[in-house]
């Protein structure tokens, strides 16, 4: 019986789907662009966009468990057919940002909590992984530090706790795999709150260099954002890292917590992916 990993171009469903293909177990691998996955060997393939139903068939067949990236068009037609194949769980990335007061309003969060009330509204067995700030989301100052010039940042003391995408997929594989976290929603993040600052003080450290940041205006950072995202989600982002300037992040629960392993660090992250930053190509 096969486990679906779809979103699997994504950091996370890649490092989940290597896990279980290691393991021994059989994956198949879902993505909107199939031909654009690179796959170890006895990987399965298949096309599986989540707002058309007319992919799930096929990708679910004889499959028992999915790790799901969220996208709320589709999602019920997907519970439905997911129920259909004889799926036994679905473990969803979902995010913190569904435990804010606004969540029904703000758009990057209503987006997994439709996706969460979908899930729970079908009755399939499920695990919520809602994960706060990535580590990932660094690489946004890769180019800034790469070129020499300072970070421009409208809160530069935003706290969070980010979490490896490895520390992610961990968590996953364990609610694919075994029960202790199936119908439970966790939070999840990194071992350690850090304002952006402190950050890239990390990354300064590590790179052997000096990276200067510069405070930016909010109205700054929006025209800066609008060149790489829609203006609903800049809001989105710029409201939520205000509201974490004013205190340090809380620290949920980690791989320490919910598997016993040591979470990984932001200076582990930053000394894996320090090439990115170093890179003067572009
Ligand atoms: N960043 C954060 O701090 C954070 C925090 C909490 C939750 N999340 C959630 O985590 C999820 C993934 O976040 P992410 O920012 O790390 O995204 P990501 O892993 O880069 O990719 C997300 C998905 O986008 C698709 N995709 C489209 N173009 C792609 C490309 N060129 N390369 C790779 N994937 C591509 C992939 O699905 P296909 O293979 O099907 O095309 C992939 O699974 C989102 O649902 C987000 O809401 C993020």
């Amino acid at each position: 019986m096969t486990i679906l990993v779809t979103g699997a171009r994504g950091k996370v469903a890649r490092a989940v789907l290597d896990r279980l293909h290691a393991a021994g177990l059989p994956v198949r691998a879902a993505s909107a662009r199939p031909a654009d996955l690179a796959v170890p060997d006895g990987v399965e393939t298949a096309g599986l966009v989540l707002d058309r139903p007319e992919t799930f068939a096929a990708a679910l067949d004889g499959v028992r468990q999915v790790f799901l990236y969220p996208e709320p068009a589709g999602i019920g037609a997907f519970t439905e057919a997911a129920r259909a194949a004889g799926v036994e769980c679905v473990v969803l990335l979902s995010s913190s940002s569904v435990l804010a007061p606004d969540a029904e309003t703000d758009p990057l969060a209503s987006h997994n909590l439709g996706v969460e009330r979908a899930l729970t509204a079908s009755g399939l067995p499920c695990t919520f992984l809602r994960a706060g700030a990535f580590a990932g989301n660094a690489f946004a100052w890769a180019h800034p530090i790469g070129h020499g010039l300072p970070v421009q940042l409208a809160y530069p003391e935003a706290s969070v706790a980010p979490i490896h995408a490895e520390d992610i997929a961990d968590v996953a594989v364990e609610a694919l795999t075994g029960t202790a976290l199936r119908g439970r929603a966790v939070t999840l993040t990194g071992p350690q709150a850090l304002t952006f600052r402190e950050q890239l003080a990390v990354l300064a450290e590590v790179l052997g260099c000096d990276i200067a940041v510069q405070s930016i205006s909010r109205a700054e950072a929006e025209e800066q954002m609008a060149r790489f995202m829609p203006p609903v989600i800049i809001g989105s982002l710029l409201n939520f890292w205000a509201a974490a300037s004013a205190a340090p992040a809380t620290i949920a629960d980690t791989t320490g917590t919910l598997l016993g392993t040591p979470a990984r660090t932001f200076r582990q992250w930053a000394v894996e992916n320090a090439s990115a930053f170093t890179a003067q190509g572009e």
